[in-house]
């Protein structure tokens, strides 16, 4: 395949051969189906069939239709030259009821994609909680219900022991923060609850799940890599008054350093006063618990974010200053497009000395693709991926532990709230017709990884 894009001025060879790259996707997000051979529903299932929660009206019902079409995708990820494949596990296809009897149909669909990779020569990178939480479990408190730790215990004790065989890399979840930011606390995501009071305990009780899952993981599959991610954003004051400051430094702790710290075992961030309430949650011995030594952790970062403070934003007193506001190139998402982040924030992630390895297990954008003549020109998102790319290569020739790329994502898809008006695949998708055409951004990509 000849890439429209010829002189790429990065090179995959700068990276190194052990450098790992990727393409990444969620279950919710791709696999439509969302009752097909014995799935039980999750929160997004329920969350999206209420009025008004998601843009425009639409639903993940259908999605992309992996669940039907992986064959296909999987051969474009092969025909892109990528090696690595992240996907997620739903859920409520393997425990339909989020607990007791185990759908075999499920945890068979996902052994025909892990077969399906392997005999493509892609390695299948899983994670196991990617938001969508069987409803059944939201029934009874879903992340606010400590019982959620040994609920996710035995799910994913399941999937060890039906995929551990083949698959080598696993990461336990996906961004804490935001599932439970936006789900728990901001009621924007599923299942669409609000306040302090559900967002306290779904923190707490997402870290104990974390390190959980990890250790049964560890268990089972003493040879397997095991991660977990998180979101990441960096994160600089509006100014150098020293309110602005400190405001800053609070939204940093809240968005960079609230789950992994615990994790690291550092406890959870000081600076967060509103974490106060949170201690009624903590019990005797969680404190040991919180902690593991993962083989590595994943980060996602898309932008920065410029901070103020505020009066008038409970709890944290502090407020964004929209890119919009700023006048700076944005994406679809209203999201800064700004390079130099990723490399702040795999220098900051670097600095622990407990963090043993960092993958970038999301990097991508969205901007209003049009197929024109049967071909997609996405000039600014191979702009966008070149340019955080170069970022990333600076960081790791000064010694940062980076060890790897995946792009979100393969194809467009449904993007949560904002439904499928961003566009963020490399490949494009007519939701039509399901068709898919491999965008200039997936022929470059392509290119790269020759
Ligand atoms: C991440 C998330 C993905 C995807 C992406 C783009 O936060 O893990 O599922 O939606 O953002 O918004």
């Amino acid at each position: 395949m000849d890439s429209t894009i010829q002189d790429t001025p990065i090179n995959k060879k700068h990276f190194g051969e052990d450098f790992t790259w990727g393409v990444s996707t969620a279950a919710v997000q791709i696999e439509g189906a969302h009752d097909a051979d014995g799935k039980g529903e999750s929160i997004w299932d329920v969350f999206t069939a209420k009025k008004g929660k998601i843009l425009n009206g639409h639903h993940h019902r259908t999605a992309t239709d992996f669940y039907n079409r992986y064959q296909d995708d999987i051969d474009l990820i092969k025909q892109l030259n990528i090696p690595n494949f992240r996907f997620s596990i739903s859920w409520a296809r393997i425990l339909p009821d989020g607990t007791g009897a185990v759908n075999q149909a499920g945890i068979d669909y996902y052994n025909r994609i892990i077969d399906y990779c392997l005999q493509q020569g892609i390695q299948p990178w899983l994670t196991l909680y990617h938001w969508d939480l069987p409803h059944a479990l939201e029934l009874q408190g879903g992340w606010t219900n400590r019982a959620v730790v040994d609920w996710f215990t035995e799910y994913v004790k399941i999937c060890a022991n039906a995929f551990g065989d083949r698959v080598k890399h696993w990461m336990v979840m996906n961004e804490p923060a935001v599932f439970t930011g936006a789900g728990y606390f901001f009621g924007i995501h599923a299942p669409g609850k609000t306040g302090i009071k559900n967002f306290m305990p779904a923190i707490h009780h997402a870290v104990l799940s974390i390190t959980a899952g990890a250790r049964v993981l560890r268990g089972a599959l003493p040879d397997a890599e095991i991660g977990t991610t998180f979101s990441c954003s960096y994160i600089e004051p509006y100014s150098d008054n020293p309110k602005d400051v400190a405001a800053a430094v609070r939204v940093d702790a809240l968005l960079n350093r609230l789950f992994i710290e615990p994790i690291l075992g550092l406890g959870y961030p000081a600076e967060l006063a509103v974490l106060k309430g949170m201690e009624k949650y903590i019990l005797p011995g969680d404190e040991d618990n919180l902690k593991f030594e993962f083989d590595f952790i994943g980060i996602q970062n898309y932008t920065r974010e410029i901070v103020k403070y505020s009066f008038f934003t409970p709890y944290i007193h502090a407020s964004l200053v929209k890119a919009q506001k700023r006048k700076v190139p944005v994406t679809t998402m209203g999201w800064e497009v700004y390079p130099a982040s990723i490399y702040h924030m795999l220098k900051k992630y670097d600095k622990y000395p407990q963090i043993k390895k960092i993958y970038l297990t999301e990097s991508g954008a969205a901007f209003p693709d049009e197929i024109i003549n049967g071909e997609v020109n996405d000039p600014k998102r191979v702009e966008y991926l070149q340019n955080y790319l170069q970022q990333v290569l600076k960081a790791k020739n000064e010694g940062c532990k980076v060890s790897g790329y995946f792009i979100w994502t393969l194809t467009d898809n449904f993007e949560w709230a904002e439904g499928y008006k961003p566009r963020f695949g490399i490949i494009y998708v007519d939701f039509e017709t399901q068709q898919r055409t491999i965008k200039a951004s997936g022929l470059w990509y392509a290119n790269l990884l020759r």
